[in-house]
């Protein structure tokens, strides 16, 4: 059995906060945010919006444009760094709960940006190993929970939205995912850190008025590590599978900073065609990001079935990962 990426959906809430939103917030400007980042707007969801809402709205779009029922769906498959709850239960479960699916296993994973390739890879292994056959995989944020909105180095960077995609089995090694590479480097973990709220600094008072429930982030460090290690990833997995990048038809990376991946994308000599840019409008929303894009290309119907994707993420943790899938659902204007 292989795995195969059969169908995929996106939701983003209505709220927008432009660059201009955000003078009037901290002490920025549009032209420092876009010059350095690429970023215009990005989406907030409403007070009253969770992750999982978020997470429910793209699953109903990916299971309604999959080849399967809902009641086929043996796996649900949450990556988010900004969970419903802080410990239990699951966003998993909360969408799952949203959905109706509600006997089958569901679990949440942390690998912050990189959460959707790591969501491949798990999806990947259950199904080859034979243990599940339809695996909903959802990569969803609600960021602005744990932005803080003073902090002009953080807060103009990230959006909420959610992505979600529907993985399954498949005895048709064309139509499946070739490979997946995941990694992880503990040694960074301060590069990008919500330190307050676990069980390192649990809440107090003292927590809560040093801010450190928020996101924190060494930017020029993370920066120029993003831009090495992907850069490292893409070429080994790509030589590993002895691939050009000019077979690419679509690179599909991590949306955090344009000139992170166009950085990348010039050291693979790749064509402004075959590069995916959506931080412009999204911002960067983490596990989200890369299915957001994916849905972007495909509902414009830029990807087809059986193009060739090369996926490339790196986040908190460090975590980083890459991967080499085809399109193996509907095409958008055969729905
Ligand atoms: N407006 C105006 N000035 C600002 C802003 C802002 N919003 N933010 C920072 N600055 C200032 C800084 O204070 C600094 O001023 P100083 O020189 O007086 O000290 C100056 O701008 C330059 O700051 P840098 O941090 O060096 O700016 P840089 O060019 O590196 O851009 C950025 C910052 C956009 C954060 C960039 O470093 C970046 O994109 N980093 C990588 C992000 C990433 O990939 N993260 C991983 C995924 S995220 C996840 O996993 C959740």
């Amino acid at each position: 059995m292989y795995a195969a990426l059969k169908s995929i959906g996106s939701y983003v809430p209505e709220t927008i906060l432009s660059n201009k939103d955000f003078e009037k917030m901290v002490d920025t400007t549009d032209e420092w945010i876009l010059k350095r980042t690429g970023i215009s707007t990005r989406h907030i969801a409403a007070e009253d919006e969770a992750t999982s809402d978020l997470g429910y709205k793209a699953a109903q779009i990916a299971l309604d444009r999959a080849p399967v029922e809902e009641s086929e769906i043996d796996l649900i498959i949450c990556a988010t760094i900004s969970p419903d709850y802080l410990c239990m239960p699951s966003t998993a479960c909360m969408i799952g709960e949203k959905l109706g699916i509600n006997n089958v296993a569901a679990f949440d994973i942390s690998a912050a940006c990189s959460g959707f390739v790591y969501l491949l890879s798990v999806a990947k292994a259950f199904i080859e190993s034979g243990m599940k056959k339809n695996v909903l995989i959802v990569g969803a944020e609600k960021l602005s929970s744990i932005v803080d909105y003073s902090d002009r180095t953080t807060c103009v960077l990230f959006g909420d939205g959610a992505g979600a995609a529907v993985i399954s089995a498949t005895e048709d090694k064309s139509e499946a995912i070739v490979d997946i590479h995941t990694s992880a480097d503990g040694r960074y973990g301060d590069f990008l850190i919500t330190p307050g709220c676990g069980s390192k600094n649990p809440c107090s008072n003292e927590v809560i008025e040093n801010n450190m429930q928020f996101m924190k982030m060494r930017g020029n460090e993370t920066f120029k590590l993003a831009v090495k290690t992907l850069t490292k990833d893409v070429i080994d997995i790509l030589d590993k599978n002895g691939i050009k990048s000019a077979d690419i038809k679509h690179f599909v990376p991590h949306q955090a900073n344009y000139r992170i991946i166009n950085a990348v994308g010039k050291a693979l000599n790749l064509t402004p065609e075959q590069v995916v840019l959506t931080v412009g409008k999204y911002g960067n929303t983490s596990s989200a990001s890369v299915p957001m894009a994916m849905n972007d290309i495909y509902e414009s119907g830029r990807l087809q079935k059986g193009e060739l994707m090369l996926l490339d993420t790196f986040g908190g943790g460090l975590t980083w990962g890459s991967c080499l899938l085809p399109f193996s659902g509907t095409n958008y204007a055969d729905l």
